[in-house]
């Protein structure tokens, strides 16, 4: 496994990559603190390219002003054994300056649906993270790139990007990783007192039984009555608990059918959550007209 740590390095790796013929790269980014859900990212990576590349970059420009980023995790040395483990070719850690160096002024903005949810309660992010993915797909050219599922929004803005800047590139996202608790896996997860652990897992218990509704108003009530179970403790904050068109993140109405997004956010502690779980509401068979004979 190669580690390049400036881009000059980098370019040139994945140059010998392409010329020992190793043309379909897939590409994994991280910010590190990497968990059992990168090595799930890894190895579909592998299953999908003749070579695997990661990032591994905590990005700035995706965190707000009084968001976690000088304390978010950055275990480089576990992350390196991990990359090596799961048979990664090339694993590329850059610096900030170089990546960023002064008087940079171009940045991609995320639109419409980058400015909800997510992007409603930290504004800004998904401009950051389109940002840094942009440049990153610029970098590593690979054929195809893999998301976790789990930060949804996130996926549906690179794809949309993919789509409106014509990058040639396939997007693919993995499904969540989950503890056995049904907490999402998330590098954040270490902030967690046992306490806190606790009422985070009723998100993914809100999900579930959301998913066992045959409609949008039910599967509301169902992820509520988790969600009040919580919904005083002074530890959790709920930010948005809400049904979405997951192409678009529209919230559906209430007589929706067909697929939907229940994507759900909290403040845990001093930790941000989120978590999603995807939903197909069948439309209901309109009651058949009676047309036996009567005597
Ligand atoms: O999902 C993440 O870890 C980050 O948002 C990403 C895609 C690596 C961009 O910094």
């Amino acid at each position: 496994m190669i580690v390049s740590q400036t881009l000059a390095d980098f370019v040139e790796a994945r140059r010998a990559l392409e010329a020992a013929g190793r043309r379909r790269i897939a590409f994994v980014a991280t910010m590190g603190a990497l968990h059992e859900g990168h090595r799930t990212l890894i190895r579909s990576a592998r299953a999908h390219g003749d070579a695997v590349v990661v990032s591994i970059f905590v990005n700035p420009l995706q965190f707000g002003p009084n968001e976690d980023y000088a304390r978010y995790p950055r275990p480089l040395s576990d992350d390196l054994d991990i990359c090596d483990a799961e048979g990664v070719d090339l694993v590329l850690v850059p610096t900030v300056a170089e990546l960023y160096p002064a008087g940079r002024q171009v940045s991609v903005n995320a639109g419409a649906m980058g400015s909800v949810l997510e992007g409603a309660s930290r504004p800004g992010h998904f401009d950051g993270v389109l940002t840094i993915v942009l440049k990153l797909l610029h970098l590593v050219r690979p054929s195809v790139a893999l998301f976790g599922q789990k930060d949804a929004q996130q996926v549906a803005c690179v794809q949309r990007m993919v789509t409106d800047l014509n990058l040639s590139v396939d997007v693919v996202s993995e499904p969540t990783v989950r503890e056995a608790d049904g907490l999402a896996l998330s590098s954040r997860n270490v902030f967690l007192t046992p306490a806190e652990r606790t009422m985070a897992c009723s998100l993914a218990a809100a999900l579930e039984k959301a998913a066992t509704a045959d409609s949008v108003p039910a599967a509301r009530i169902a992820a509520d009555e988790i969600l009040d179970r919580v919904q005083f403790e002074p530890a959790f904050e709920l930010d948005y608990a809400v049904m979405v068109n997951p192409a678009t993140f529209a919230e559906v109405p209430d007589d929706h059918t067909g697929p939907a997004l229940f994507v759900v956010a909290a403040k845990v502690g001093s930790t941000r959550l989120i978590d999603n779980m995807s939903l197909d509401f069948a439309e209901v068979a309109a009651p058949q007209e009676s047309v036996g004979l009567h005597a």
